[in-house]
Protein backbone atom coordinates (compact mmCIF):
# COMPACT_ATOMS: atom_id res chain seq x y z
CA UNK A 1 0.00 0.00 0.00
CA UNK A 2 1.81 4.10 -0.45
CA UNK A 3 1.06 6.04 1.82
CA UNK A 4 0.94 8.75 -0.47
CA UNK A 5 -2.23 7.32 -1.85
CA UNK A 6 -4.06 6.70 1.68
CA UNK A 7 -7.12 8.49 2.07
CA UNK A 8 -7.25 10.17 -1.88
CA UNK A 9 -10.91 10.35 -2.92
CA UNK A 10 -11.91 8.93 -6.10
CA UNK A 11 -14.78 8.51 -8.25
CA UNK A 12 -15.12 5.99 -10.89
CA UNK A 13 -18.01 5.96 -13.36
CA UNK A 14 -19.10 2.66 -14.11
CA UNK A 15 -17.48 1.66 -10.69
CA UNK A 16 -19.90 -1.56 -10.46
CA UNK A 17 -19.41 -2.93 -13.98
CA UNK A 18 -17.09 -5.47 -14.57
CA UNK A 19 -14.09 -3.51 -15.10
CA UNK A 20 -15.06 -0.81 -12.78
CA UNK A 21 -15.37 -3.10 -9.76
CA UNK A 22 -12.12 -4.31 -9.93
CA UNK A 23 -10.71 -0.53 -10.36
CA UNK A 24 -12.55 -0.07 -7.18
CA UNK A 25 -10.35 -2.89 -5.71
CA UNK A 26 -7.13 -1.28 -6.42
CA UNK A 27 -8.12 2.13 -5.24
CA UNK A 28 -9.37 0.54 -2.20
CA UNK A 29 -6.28 -1.83 -1.62
CA UNK A 30 -4.30 2.00 -2.23
CA UNK A 31 -6.49 3.24 0.76
CA UNK A 32 -8.50 5.37 -1.03
CA UNK A 33 -12.28 6.49 -0.41
CA UNK A 34 -14.00 5.17 -3.30
CA UNK A 35 -17.46 7.08 -4.57
CA UNK A 36 -18.67 4.89 -7.84
CA UNK A 37 -21.58 6.44 -10.03
CA UNK A 38 -23.54 3.77 -11.71
CA UNK A 39 -27.14 3.82 -13.42
CA UNK A 40 -26.38 -0.14 -12.72
CA UNK A 41 -27.80 -0.79 -16.40
CA UNK A 42 -24.78 -3.57 -16.65
CA UNK A 43 -23.31 -3.25 -14.09
CA UNK A 44 -24.28 -4.94 -10.34
CA UNK A 45 -24.05 -4.11 -6.71
CA UNK A 46 -23.03 -7.47 -5.80
CA UNK A 47 -19.57 -6.27 -8.42
CA UNK A 48 -19.16 -3.86 -5.52
CA UNK A 49 -19.81 -6.63 -2.52
CA UNK A 50 -17.29 -8.52 -3.64
CA UNK A 51 -14.84 -5.57 -4.03
CA UNK A 52 -15.44 -4.48 -0.19
CA UNK A 53 -15.34 -8.14 0.78
CA UNK A 54 -11.68 -8.78 -0.84
CA UNK A 55 -10.32 -5.23 0.90
CA UNK A 56 -12.60 -4.38 3.21
CA UNK A 57 -12.89 -1.07 2.33
CA UNK A 58 -16.26 0.78 1.66
CA UNK A 59 -17.78 2.01 -1.50
CA UNK A 60 -20.35 5.10 -1.90
CA UNK A 61 -22.38 3.89 -4.33
CA UNK A 62 -24.63 6.77 -5.95
CA UNK A 63 -27.00 4.85 -8.47
CA UNK A 64 -27.65 7.33 -10.95
CA UNK A 65 -26.87 7.91 -14.50
CA UNK A 66 -22.88 10.28 -14.56
CA UNK A 67 -24.66 13.78 -16.32
CA UNK A 68 -27.62 13.32 -13.35
CA UNK A 69 -25.30 12.85 -10.63
CA UNK A 70 -22.68 15.42 -11.02
CA UNK A 71 -24.53 19.14 -10.08
CA UNK A 72 -24.68 17.49 -6.62
CA UNK A 73 -20.71 17.63 -6.35
CA UNK A 74 -19.09 20.14 -5.08
CA UNK A 75 -16.20 21.31 -6.33
CA UNK A 76 -12.83 19.74 -6.29
CA UNK A 77 -14.48 16.80 -4.34
CA UNK A 78 -12.54 14.34 -5.95
CA UNK A 79 -8.41 13.80 -6.16
CA UNK A 80 -9.32 11.59 -9.38
CA UNK A 81 -11.48 10.82 -11.53
CA UNK A 82 -12.00 7.33 -13.27
CA UNK A 83 -14.82 7.63 -16.40
CA UNK A 84 -15.86 3.89 -17.34
CA UNK A 85 -19.40 4.47 -17.96
CA UNK A 86 -20.34 3.65 -20.97
CA UNK A 87 -22.73 1.13 -22.99
CA UNK A 88 -20.61 -1.74 -23.69
CA UNK A 89 -20.88 -5.13 -25.73
CA UNK A 90 -21.28 -5.93 -29.74
CA UNK A 91 -24.36 -6.93 -28.75
CA UNK A 92 -25.93 -4.10 -26.78
CA UNK A 93 -24.58 -1.60 -29.75
CA UNK A 94 -25.93 -3.31 -32.52
CA UNK A 95 -29.45 -3.67 -30.87
CA UNK A 96 -29.57 -0.17 -29.43
CA UNK A 97 -26.55 1.79 -31.82
CA UNK A 98 -28.74 5.16 -30.81
CA UNK A 99 -28.40 4.69 -26.90
CA UNK A 100 -25.02 3.32 -27.18
CA UNK A 101 -23.63 6.95 -28.98
CA UNK A 102 -25.64 9.06 -26.58
CA UNK A 103 -24.37 7.25 -23.60
CA UNK A 104 -20.90 7.16 -24.66
CA UNK A 105 -20.95 10.69 -25.96
CA UNK A 106 -23.35 13.07 -23.89
CA UNK A 107 -22.08 11.52 -20.78
CA UNK A 108 -18.38 11.82 -20.93
CA UNK A 109 -18.90 15.66 -22.51
CA UNK A 110 -20.13 16.10 -19.23
CA UNK A 111 -17.65 14.69 -16.63
CA UNK A 112 -14.98 16.28 -18.76
CA UNK A 113 -16.33 19.77 -18.30
CA UNK A 114 -16.85 18.69 -14.78
CA UNK A 115 -13.07 17.61 -14.29
CA UNK A 116 -12.16 20.75 -16.33
CA UNK A 117 -14.45 22.79 -14.14
CA UNK A 118 -12.70 21.33 -11.00
CA UNK A 119 -9.55 20.90 -12.59
CA UNK A 120 -9.62 16.76 -11.29
CA UNK A 121 -7.27 14.70 -12.94
CA UNK A 122 -8.83 11.91 -14.98
CA UNK A 123 -8.75 8.59 -17.00
CA UNK A 124 -11.02 8.09 -19.99
CA UNK A 125 -11.74 4.06 -20.84
CA UNK A 126 -11.54 4.23 -24.26
CA UNK A 127 -11.44 1.28 -26.28
CA UNK A 128 -9.49 -0.85 -29.32
CA UNK A 129 -12.51 -0.12 -31.21
CA UNK A 130 -11.43 2.93 -32.38
CA UNK A 131 -8.89 1.69 -34.44
CA UNK A 132 -11.95 0.48 -36.47
CA UNK A 133 -10.87 -1.34 -39.28
CA UNK A 134 -7.25 -0.70 -39.20
CA UNK A 135 -5.24 -3.37 -41.04
CA UNK A 136 -2.23 -2.69 -39.30
CA UNK A 137 -0.96 -5.30 -37.01
CA UNK A 138 -0.06 -4.47 -34.03
CA UNK A 139 -1.77 -1.05 -33.27
CA UNK A 140 0.10 1.75 -32.02
CA UNK A 141 -1.60 4.78 -30.73
CA UNK A 142 -0.51 7.02 -33.03
CA UNK A 143 -1.88 5.51 -35.98
CA UNK A 144 -5.27 6.56 -38.10
CA UNK A 145 -8.56 5.28 -37.07
CA UNK A 146 -10.28 3.86 -40.04
CA UNK A 147 -13.91 3.25 -39.47
CA UNK A 148 -16.51 1.71 -41.55
CA UNK A 149 -19.98 3.15 -43.25
CA UNK A 150 -21.87 4.65 -40.62
CA UNK A 151 -24.81 2.38 -41.80
CA UNK A 152 -22.98 -0.54 -40.32
CA UNK A 153 -24.11 0.08 -36.39
CA UNK A 154 -21.27 -1.92 -34.97
CA UNK A 155 -19.23 1.72 -35.86
CA UNK A 156 -20.80 3.98 -33.41
CA UNK A 157 -19.56 2.63 -30.27
CA UNK A 158 -15.63 2.84 -31.81
CA UNK A 159 -16.97 6.37 -33.58
CA UNK A 160 -18.23 7.58 -30.54
CA UNK A 161 -15.55 6.53 -28.19
CA UNK A 162 -13.09 8.17 -30.79
CA UNK A 163 -15.04 11.36 -30.32
CA UNK A 164 -14.61 11.18 -26.55
CA UNK A 165 -10.75 11.15 -26.81
CA UNK A 166 -10.94 13.98 -29.05
CA UNK A 167 -12.62 15.79 -26.79
CA UNK A 168 -10.60 14.74 -23.65
CA UNK A 169 -7.45 15.85 -25.82
CA UNK A 170 -9.14 19.24 -26.33
CA UNK A 171 -9.80 19.60 -22.73
CA UNK A 172 -6.68 19.20 -22.20
CA UNK A 173 -5.14 21.54 -24.80
CA UNK A 174 -7.86 24.27 -23.90
CA UNK A 175 -8.00 23.99 -19.92
CA UNK A 176 -4.71 21.94 -18.74
CA UNK A 177 -7.12 19.09 -18.11
CA UNK A 178 -4.71 16.29 -16.87
CA UNK A 179 -6.07 13.43 -18.66
CA UNK A 180 -5.11 9.96 -19.46
CA UNK A 181 -6.36 7.81 -22.48
CA UNK A 182 -6.47 4.19 -22.27
CA UNK A 183 -7.57 1.96 -24.74
CA UNK A 184 -8.45 -1.22 -23.32
CA UNK A 185 -8.02 -4.15 -25.62
CA UNK A 186 -10.06 -7.65 -24.77
CA UNK A 187 -10.44 -7.52 -20.70
CA UNK A 188 -11.35 -10.69 -19.28
CA UNK A 189 -11.25 -12.23 -15.69
CA UNK A 190 -14.10 -12.81 -12.89
CA UNK A 191 -17.45 -10.64 -12.50
CA UNK A 192 -17.76 -10.38 -17.18
CA UNK A 193 -20.79 -11.15 -18.27
CA UNK A 194 -21.54 -13.41 -21.60
CA UNK A 195 -25.09 -11.60 -22.09
CA UNK A 196 -24.01 -8.82 -23.80
CA UNK A 197 -21.74 -10.88 -26.30
CA UNK A 198 -18.53 -11.43 -24.34
CA UNK A 199 -16.97 -13.79 -25.77
CA UNK A 200 -14.84 -15.82 -22.79
CA UNK A 201 -17.44 -15.83 -20.49
CA UNK A 202 -19.72 -17.63 -23.06
CA UNK A 203 -17.42 -19.97 -24.01
CA UNK A 204 -16.64 -20.85 -20.33
CA UNK A 205 -20.76 -21.11 -19.48
CA UNK A 206 -21.26 -23.11 -23.05
CA UNK A 207 -18.35 -25.45 -21.60
CA UNK A 208 -19.30 -26.09 -18.10
CA UNK A 209 -22.90 -27.10 -19.21
CA UNK A 210 -21.53 -29.74 -21.85
CA UNK A 211 -23.25 -27.56 -25.14
CA UNK A 212 -21.84 -26.66 -28.19
CA UNK A 213 -19.03 -23.53 -27.87
CA UNK A 214 -20.40 -21.34 -30.21
CA UNK A 215 -17.42 -19.29 -32.01
CA UNK A 216 -18.49 -16.43 -34.55
CA UNK A 217 -17.82 -16.05 -38.20
CA UNK A 218 -14.47 -18.43 -39.17
CA UNK A 219 -13.07 -18.51 -35.66
CA UNK A 220 -9.80 -17.65 -37.34
CA UNK A 221 -9.95 -14.08 -35.53
CA UNK A 222 -6.63 -13.32 -33.45
CA UNK A 223 -7.33 -11.07 -30.26
CA UNK A 224 -5.26 -10.56 -27.24
CA UNK A 225 -6.86 -11.07 -24.25
CA UNK A 226 -5.68 -9.63 -20.99
CA UNK A 227 -6.71 -10.38 -17.37
CA UNK A 228 -9.28 -7.41 -15.64
CA UNK A 229 -6.84 -7.82 -12.68
CA UNK A 230 -3.59 -6.49 -14.67
CA UNK A 231 -5.41 -4.24 -16.28
CA UNK A 232 -7.29 -2.53 -13.31
CA UNK A 233 -3.45 -2.53 -11.77
CA UNK A 234 -2.20 -0.70 -14.63
CA UNK A 235 -4.66 2.74 -14.79
CA UNK A 236 -3.65 4.14 -11.08
CA UNK A 237 -0.10 4.38 -12.22
CA UNK A 238 -1.07 5.96 -15.73
CA UNK A 239 -3.43 8.75 -13.87
CA UNK A 240 -0.57 9.11 -11.29
CA UNK A 241 2.55 10.08 -13.86
CA UNK A 242 2.04 13.40 -14.93
CA UNK A 243 3.78 12.11 -18.11
CA UNK A 244 1.35 10.06 -18.83
CA UNK A 245 -1.04 13.08 -19.06
CA UNK A 246 -2.62 14.38 -22.65
CA UNK A 247 -1.24 10.87 -23.86
CA UNK A 248 -3.50 7.34 -25.13
CA UNK A 249 -2.12 4.22 -24.25
CA UNK A 250 -2.69 0.90 -25.64
CA UNK A 251 -3.84 -1.56 -22.26
CA UNK A 252 -3.72 -5.03 -23.19
CA UNK A 253 -2.17 -8.26 -23.82
CA UNK A 254 0.58 -8.91 -26.05
CA UNK A 255 -0.48 -13.05 -26.02
CA UNK A 256 -2.54 -13.19 -29.66
CA UNK A 257 -4.75 -16.13 -30.07
CA UNK A 258 -7.47 -17.10 -32.42
CA UNK A 259 -10.64 -17.14 -31.01
CA UNK A 260 -11.06 -20.86 -32.31
CA UNK A 261 -7.94 -21.71 -30.51
CA UNK A 262 -9.60 -20.14 -27.59
CA UNK A 263 -12.61 -22.06 -27.34
CA UNK A 264 -10.52 -25.26 -27.80
CA UNK A 265 -8.60 -23.92 -24.64
CA UNK A 266 -11.26 -23.35 -22.53
CA UNK A 267 -12.28 -26.59 -23.14
CA UNK A 268 -9.01 -27.90 -22.49
CA UNK A 269 -9.20 -26.31 -19.29
CA UNK A 270 -12.59 -27.06 -17.91
CA UNK A 271 -12.15 -30.52 -19.20
CA UNK A 272 -15.70 -30.52 -21.09
CA UNK A 273 -17.14 -32.43 -23.69
CA UNK A 274 -18.21 -29.63 -25.74
CA UNK A 275 -17.92 -29.54 -29.46
CA UNK A 276 -16.92 -26.17 -30.95
CA UNK A 277 -19.53 -25.25 -33.68
CA UNK A 278 -19.15 -21.91 -36.39
CA UNK A 279 -21.85 -19.50 -36.11
CA UNK A 280 -21.90 -16.95 -39.44
CA UNK A 281 -22.04 -13.37 -38.21
CA UNK A 282 -25.20 -12.77 -40.34
CA UNK A 283 -26.84 -15.19 -37.61
CA UNK A 284 -26.35 -13.63 -34.60
CA UNK A 285 -26.04 -9.91 -35.42
CA UNK A 286 -27.71 -9.49 -38.72
CA UNK A 287 -26.25 -8.91 -42.27
CA UNK A 288 -24.33 -5.46 -41.82
CA UNK A 289 -21.76 -6.85 -39.44
CA UNK A 290 -18.35 -6.24 -40.15
CA UNK A 291 -15.58 -7.56 -38.11
CA UNK A 292 -11.53 -7.36 -37.65
CA UNK A 293 -9.36 -9.65 -38.98
CA UNK A 294 -6.86 -9.32 -36.40
CA UNK A 295 -6.55 -6.83 -33.38
CA UNK A 296 -4.15 -7.17 -31.41
CA UNK A 297 -2.07 -3.92 -29.40
CA UNK A 298 1.74 -2.20 -29.55
CA UNK A 299 2.18 -2.32 -25.46
CA UNK A 300 5.80 -0.90 -26.06
CA UNK A 301 4.38 3.15 -24.98
CA UNK A 302 2.69 1.88 -21.51
CA UNK A 303 5.48 -0.69 -20.77
CA UNK A 304 8.10 2.23 -20.79
CA UNK A 305 5.78 4.76 -19.10
CA UNK A 306 5.01 2.40 -16.19
CA UNK A 307 6.61 -0.61 -16.39
CA UNK A 308 3.47 -2.70 -17.80
CA UNK A 309 2.95 -6.37 -18.38
CA UNK A 310 -0.05 -8.98 -18.73
CA UNK A 311 1.40 -10.99 -15.47
CA UNK A 312 -1.80 -13.77 -15.64
CA UNK A 313 -1.74 -15.98 -18.56
CA UNK A 314 -4.94 -16.90 -19.55
CA UNK A 315 -5.28 -20.29 -18.12
CA UNK A 316 -5.35 -18.69 -14.90
CA UNK A 317 -8.47 -16.48 -15.53
CA UNK A 318 -10.20 -19.20 -17.24
CA UNK A 319 -9.37 -21.47 -13.97
CA UNK A 320 -10.58 -18.11 -11.77
CA UNK A 321 -13.80 -18.04 -15.03
CA UNK A 322 -14.42 -21.85 -13.59
CA UNK A 323 -14.39 -21.40 -9.69
CA UNK A 324 -16.70 -18.46 -10.27
CA UNK A 325 -18.89 -20.04 -11.58
CA UNK A 326 -19.38 -23.31 -9.65
CA UNK A 327 -19.87 -20.52 -6.64
CA UNK A 328 -22.87 -18.33 -8.64
CA UNK A 329 -23.55 -19.95 -11.69
CA UNK A 330 -25.83 -16.84 -13.25
CA UNK A 331 -23.24 -14.69 -12.33
CA UNK A 332 -21.47 -14.62 -15.69
CA UNK A 333 -24.91 -14.64 -17.49
N1 LIG B 1 -14.46 -5.23 -21.33
C1 LIG B 1 -13.66 -4.90 -22.35
O1 LIG B 1 -13.02 -5.81 -22.94
C2 LIG B 1 -13.51 -3.47 -22.79
C3 LIG B 1 -12.77 -3.22 -23.96
C4 LIG B 1 -12.61 -1.93 -24.38
C5 LIG B 1 -13.14 -0.88 -23.65
N2 LIG B 1 -13.87 -1.11 -22.54
C6 LIG B 1 -14.40 0.05 -21.80
O2 LIG B 1 -14.21 -0.15 -20.42
C7 LIG B 1 -15.28 0.46 -19.68
C8 LIG B 1 -15.88 -0.56 -18.74
O3 LIG B 1 -16.39 -1.66 -19.49
P1 LIG B 1 -16.86 -3.04 -18.83
O4 LIG B 1 -16.39 -4.12 -19.71
O5 LIG B 1 -16.53 -3.06 -17.40
O6 LIG B 1 -18.44 -2.96 -19.05
P2 LIG B 1 -19.64 -2.92 -17.99
O7 LIG B 1 -20.89 -2.89 -18.81
O8 LIG B 1 -19.49 -4.02 -17.01
O9 LIG B 1 -19.40 -1.52 -17.27
C9 LIG B 1 -19.98 -0.33 -17.67
C10 LIG B 1 -20.68 0.24 -16.45
O10 LIG B 1 -21.21 1.53 -16.77
C11 LIG B 1 -22.52 1.62 -16.22
N3 LIG B 1 -23.23 2.65 -17.00
C12 LIG B 1 -23.65 2.57 -18.29
N4 LIG B 1 -24.21 3.73 -18.67
C13 LIG B 1 -24.15 4.57 -17.60
C14 LIG B 1 -24.54 5.91 -17.36
N5 LIG B 1 -25.11 6.65 -18.33
N6 LIG B 1 -24.32 6.45 -16.14
C15 LIG B 1 -23.73 5.71 -15.14
N7 LIG B 1 -23.33 4.43 -15.32
C16 LIG B 1 -23.53 3.88 -16.53
C17 LIG B 1 -23.07 0.23 -16.31
O11 LIG B 1 -24.15 -0.03 -15.43
C18 LIG B 1 -21.84 -0.61 -15.97
O12 LIG B 1 -21.72 -0.82 -14.59
C19 LIG B 1 -16.24 1.01 -20.72
O13 LIG B 1 -16.02 2.39 -20.89
C20 LIG B 1 -15.88 0.25 -21.99
O14 LIG B 1 -16.20 0.97 -23.14
C21 LIG B 1 -14.08 -2.39 -22.10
Amino acid sequence: MSAIQTGRRFLVTGGAGFIGSHLCETLLALGGHVTVVDDLSTGRRSNLDAAQLNWGGKIDLIESTVSAALPSFTARRFDAVYHLAAAVGVRLVVEDPARAAETNIFETAAILSFASRTRTPILFASSSEVYGKGVRAPFKEDDDLVFGAPTVSRWSYGLSKAIDEQLALAHAQRDGLPVVIARFFNTVGPRQRGRYGMVLPRFVAAALAGAPIQVHGSGRQVRCFCDVRDVAAALPKLLDQSECHGRVFNVGGDRPVTVEDLAALVVRVTGSASIIEHVPYSEVFGNAFEDLAIRVPDIARIRAAIGFDAHIPLERTIADLITEHARAPEAAA
